[in-house]
């Protein structure tokens, strides 16, 4: 019988993963707090929430969260806590309001946070209580070209330090070029832990395999480690996409992409960017458990683009992106989600190696070995001050 522990089998631990780390609720618990609760988080782009009081409402780090803009213009990161009682405020997982309004006793906070009514405030006279002191409680919250980050750690770097400045001048096109507008919201139930997503979006192995249309129509090109973060550049063979599909790459692409330019940025820890020369597309999650998460793909289309245009956006963002992760990769992850249910098979792999003996490899014609997954586990073990791949809860310092 197989009884391998990796190591027994001659690959190295750290090429290894612990499939309990997909599992362990004790682990996914110091999770939110070591990882998200340090980094910071990729929760929407400026374009949903484009005026004074409009909000997205999303969980971080376990915590929930407003994403507001005041009358000012300027952009707010609440907690959705109510320093009342602790209701949450904004019940909606986006909207528009002309301030947070607690449904439990209808404490009335402003846009830029602070607590502006209390029904029957005299009852706490003589308590030295004040309103001022009672707004609501703010996270740090910044931009890059539109995307909106949140970060609950004071002592986190500056987001443009997080993200650097490589990857950066990659989302410059088009993100930085001209204003852009939601055209499509999508939000999926996914019963698997949200690393997986987050390898699967560094795994170039599985992707002739499980996507043929993508095999077809996109050549490998190289990947670059980013600091934490990855990204893969995406290439076109003209002559086998839809010739539909391809025309309207060509008529609408996005400022600063020519129409077979295209790429995948992959944030760390769980979130992506993915352009083709017509549409950008978003994807942020939220971890509801070790195995229940939320994926949110959101598409951008040019501000003021006529409804045939963010037609053929959406069409092209389907074919390239959409249906490829809603029907291929997310029933995959909740396969692989099943089958690490083992205990008799304790460990997984992320052992491939490319052809190139050193370095960041670049250009792989099997589009890309382990490295990304070995980066991602790398960054995961400093955060969470593990030595390994590993889940056992004992380990946890
Ligand atoms: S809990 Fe919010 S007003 Fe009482
Ligand atoms: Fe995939």
């Amino acid at each position: 019988m197989a009884q391998v522990a990796a190591s027994e089998a001659g690959i190295p631990r750290l090429h290894t993963v612990h499939n309990s780390v997909y599992l362990d609720p004790a682990l996914f618990a110091a999770e939110q707090v070591r990882i998200f609760g340090r980094v910071w988080n990729l929760v929407c782009h400026e374009c949903e929430i484009p005026q004074p009081g409009a909000y997205v409402a999303r969980t971080v780090a376990g915590e929930p969260m407003i994403v507001t803009r005041d009358p000012d213009g300027r952009l707010h990161a609440f907690y959705n806590t109510c320093r009342h009682r602790g209701s949450l405020i904004a019940t909606e997982e986006r909207g528009q309001c002309k301030a947070f309004l607690c449904p439990y006793h209808n404490w009335n906070y402003a846009l830029d946070g602070r607590l502006v009514g209390v029904p029957g405030i005299e009852s706490f006279d003589g308590l030295g209580f004040r309103k001022e002191d009672y707004g609501l409680v703010e996270a740090r919250v910044d931009t890059v070209y539109g995307l909106i980050f949140v970060c609950q750690s004071d002592d986190a770097p500056p987001l443009a330090e997080f993200i650097g400045a490589e990857m950066i001048s990659w989302l410059h096109q088009p993100l930085a070029q001209g204003e852009f507008e939601l055209i499509l919201h999508r939000r999926i139930e996914v019963r698997a832990n949200w690393k997986m997503n987050a390898e699967n979006a560094r795994d170039g192995y599985h992707v002739p395999n499980l996507h043929p249309s993508l095999k077809k129509m996109s050549a490998p090109r190289p990947y670059h480690i980013l600091g934490v973060h990855a990204l893969q550049e995406l290439d076109l063979f003209e002559e086998t996409v839809d010739p539909g599909i391809w025309l309207g790459m060509q008529e609408c692409p996005l400022p600063g992409l020519g129409p077979k330019d295209g790429y995948v940025a992959v944030l760390f820890p769980d979130s992506f960017v993915i352009t083709r020369s017509n549409f950008v597309e978003i994807e942020t999650q939220t971890q509801l458990g070790p195995e229940l998460s939320i994926v949110e793909d959101r598409v951008l289309g040019r501000k003021g683009d006529p409804d045939s245009v963010k037609q053929i956006r959406l069409r092209s963002w389907e074919i390239w992106v959409g249906d490829i992760v809603a029907l291929q990769d997310i029933p995959q992850l909740e396969l692989q989600q099943r089958g690490v249910q083992s205990r008799h098979v304790p460990v997984s792999l992320i052992a491939r190696q490319g052809a190139s003996p050193d370095g960041p490899r670049l250009g792989q014609a099997n589009r890309g070995d382990d490295e990304r997954l070995r980066q991602f586990w790398q960054h995961w073990r400093e955060l969470m001050g593990l030595p390994q791949n590993a889940s056992w809860t004992a380990e946890l310092p």
